[in-house]
């Protein structure tokens, strides 16, 4: 096991109608002006929106509104909001949405306390020294934004996706109502819970050898997550398995199931890519380049690959031939993608890449030849152009 820091420090709000609670969190804060941050429409829609405000107001906090964050949140309404921000004298940020809201709070959030163009923190020319306080209601179980370190945002300009990680930006709170989530269409719930799972697989696929408590946190949180969104395939009103599925989103990424090992992140980094130049949904994006990643490098430890065989997916106990165990494994993982809807491949999502495409995708995936991705294989721009062919 690998030494390690644990900082988790949202605190959580879980269950039924907890977001009535929202106005007594931001006045135990002491913070009197709130910047209320949503998506395209559904936190109106379905009434939320107006129990935020009337909670507000009865604990006598003052507000302005933003909505119209998009999923793959752009910058430009980053800079509308730090604008407003600046503009209306806002200290808090509330989050009613999914992870593209709470990454463009975190984002305005960013934009408020350093004097660097915001872009710079993105792309690595500045570093954070600070963020506003943000709070969230969340509406969608998918990104674990509500307990990460972490902000991606999508400079329209060039389709860049680049993230920020930083403690400063760490939510202050996390209102999880799971009955929130039911009206989510069934592709979002379904990508929402391969990013859950993808959280935990780039985590699980190490190198590191010793970590039992890890494993098995990690084996049991991929097990419940697999189980229940087979339920909301056929269930999407089942408060129970709505329940499993946000907590197992929270704890997914705030660090838990990575506690001991290095990280692989070579799937999300991309996805990126994918996201910044085609705007596809994240967690269908992660889905289409697993399996090819898989199989490109399973064999650098497919004991590793294997466990997850048997473990998570319940393949036949059979480590005497890892190799084939762990093919049985991936194979299996797609099956369960093609289950809930999710596509194994590029082209599922309506992209039909050209070769230069991908050579383009692979270009900005390692920033212009300068980085390698990936820790349990380490993914240079060949390997990563290889690995976009395989998954067109
Ligand atoms: O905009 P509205 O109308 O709210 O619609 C949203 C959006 O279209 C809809 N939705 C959300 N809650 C709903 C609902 N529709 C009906 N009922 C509800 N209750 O769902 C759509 C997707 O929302 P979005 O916030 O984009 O989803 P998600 O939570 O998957 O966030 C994706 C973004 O998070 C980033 C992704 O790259 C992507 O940009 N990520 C952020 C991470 C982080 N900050 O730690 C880590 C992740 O790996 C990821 O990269
Ligand atoms: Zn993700």
């Amino acid at each position: 096991m690998k030494n390690f820091e644990y900082y988790a420090p949202t605190k959580v709000i879980f269950g039924k109608d907890a977001q009535m609670q929202t106005g007594s969190l931001i006045q135990a804060l002491n913070c009197k002006k709130v910047l209320v941050h949503f998506g395209g429409g559904s936190a109106k829609k379905s009434g939320l929106l107006d129990n935020v405000f009337a909670s507000l107001t009865a604990a006598g906090i003052d507000y302005v509104t933003l909505g119209g964050v998009v999923p793959n949140p752009r910058l430009s309404k980053v800079y509308e909001g730090i604008e407003l921000c600046k503009k209306e004298k806002v200290d808090f940020i509330l989050a009613v949405g999914g992870g593209s809201v709470i990454d463009s709070a975190k984002a305005i959030g960013y934009g408020i306390t350093n004097d660097c163009d915001v872009w710079d923190l993105y792309d690595g020319k500045a570093q954070a020294t600070g963020c506003l306080p943000i709070g969230v209601i969340l509406t969608i179980s998918a990104a674990g934004s509500e307990m990460s370190n972490s902000s991606v945002i999508t400079k329209e300009e060039g389709g860049l996706k680049r993230g920020c990680n930083t403690d400063y930006a760490r939510c202050k709170f996390a209102i999880m109502n799971p009955e929130l989530t039911y009206t989510l269409p069934q592709y979002q719930t379904e990508s929402g819970c391969t990013d859950i799972l993808m959280h935990t697989m780039e985590r699980y696929f190490t190198m590191e050898r010793s970590m039992e408590v890890t494993d098995s946190i990690s084996e049991g949180l991929m097990r419940t997550v697999i189980r229940n969104a087979k339920i909301l395939m056929k269930e999407p009103q089942n408060y129970d398995a709505r329940a499993e599925i946000m907590w197992a989103g929270s704890l997914s990424h705030n660090g838990l199931t990575g506690c001991g090992s290095v990280g692989d992140w070579a799937c999300h980094q991309l996805e990126h890519e994918l996201g910044g130049m085609f705007d596809v949904a994240h967690g269908a994006g992660l889905s289409a380049v697993w399996g090819s990643w898989a199989r490109y490098v399973y064999k650098t430890n497919a004991m590793r690959f294997a466990q997850f065989a048997v473990n998570v997916l319940g393949m036949l106990n059979d480590f005497s031939n890892p190799e084939k165990t762990a093919l049985e494994g991936i194979n299996a993982m797609e099956d369960f993608y093609r289950f809930i809807g999710m596509p194994t491949s590029i082209r599922e999502m309506g992209v039909e890449l050209t070769d230069e495409q991908i050579h383009e995708l692979a270009y900005k995936c390692s920033f212009k030849n300068t980085r390698t991705i990936g820790n349990f294989q380490i993914l240079n721009m060949e390997d990563i152009g290889k690995i976009y062919s395989m998954a067109r």
